[in-house]
């Protein structure tokens, strides 16, 4: 899996975001890798209407309906077919407490991806309340232009999948390259999450390729 956080960034506004979703709709077909946009709840149905992509949110809440003014409700994502959530990203960190209430309360096939820095949180989540992904990025790399998980502490990336044992692995953190994406299979990660090195690149379709030739497609 190719997981392309949009983040925030102006870059990943209306219009451009839909283009973003209908290169990751072409790309992913062509190449037959899942390929998800993981948009702000905003921009997140228009998308998927407008490109076809699967879209998922950044973030949700433990409420599902009713008085939840505000919050963003798994189950009503689900309805519109916007079929999983990161959560607990570095960016947008959640409490433990409420970590385990949407997991349990997650409807089903609504997949959740517990983001985290931390081996030691792989093992804790794995052996709790299972997330349907980890997603393994260490925070100081993230967003940085030159460096990556791959590149810097590859040795973690082995770490991290041996933490998950049954919970597929995703790594990101300055990810931006085939080569990140090679390393980061090699060592037990079943694929990638990304955001700068796409959504800030001069030429995405350009990166998304060559992420993809990284599965060796
Ligand atoms: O969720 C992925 C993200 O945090 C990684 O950010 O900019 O390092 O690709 P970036």
């Amino acid at each position: 899996m190719i997981l392309i956080n949009l983040k925030i960034y102006k870059e990943a506004w209306g219009e451009k975001a839909i283009e973003i979703g209908k290169m990751a709709k072409e790309i992913g077909d062509k190449y037959k890798i899942r390929i998800v946009v993981a948009a702000p709840a905003l921009e997140a149905l228009r998308i998927k209407e407008k490109s076809g992509a699967e879209v998922w949110l950044q973030n949700v809440d433990e409420y599902e309906s009713g008085q939840g003014s505000g919050w963003v409700s798994m189950a009503e994502a689900m309805s519109l077919g916007i079929g999983g959530s990161m959560l607990n990203h570095s960016e947008h960190k959640i409490a433990k407490g409420k970590v385990s209430k949407i997991l349990k309360m997650r409807p089903k096939g609504f997949e959740i991806i517990y983001c985290t820095g931390s081996i030691a949180k792989i093992r804790e989540w794995r052996n709790k309340t299972k997330p349907d992904w980890i997603l393994y990025e260490p925070p100081e790399l993230i967003g940085s232009k030159d460096k990556s998980v791959a590149s810097e502490k590859a040795e973690t990336i082995a770490m991290a999948a041996k933490a998950c044992k049954t919970v597929p692995l995703l790594v990101g953190a300055g990810v931006k390259s085939g080569e990140d994406v090679s390393v980061s299979l090699e060592r037990g990660a079943v694929g990638v999450g990304l955001a700068s090195g796409l959504v800030l690149a001069d030429d995405p379709r350009k990166v998304l390729l060559d992420l993809v030739k990284g599965f060796g497609k």
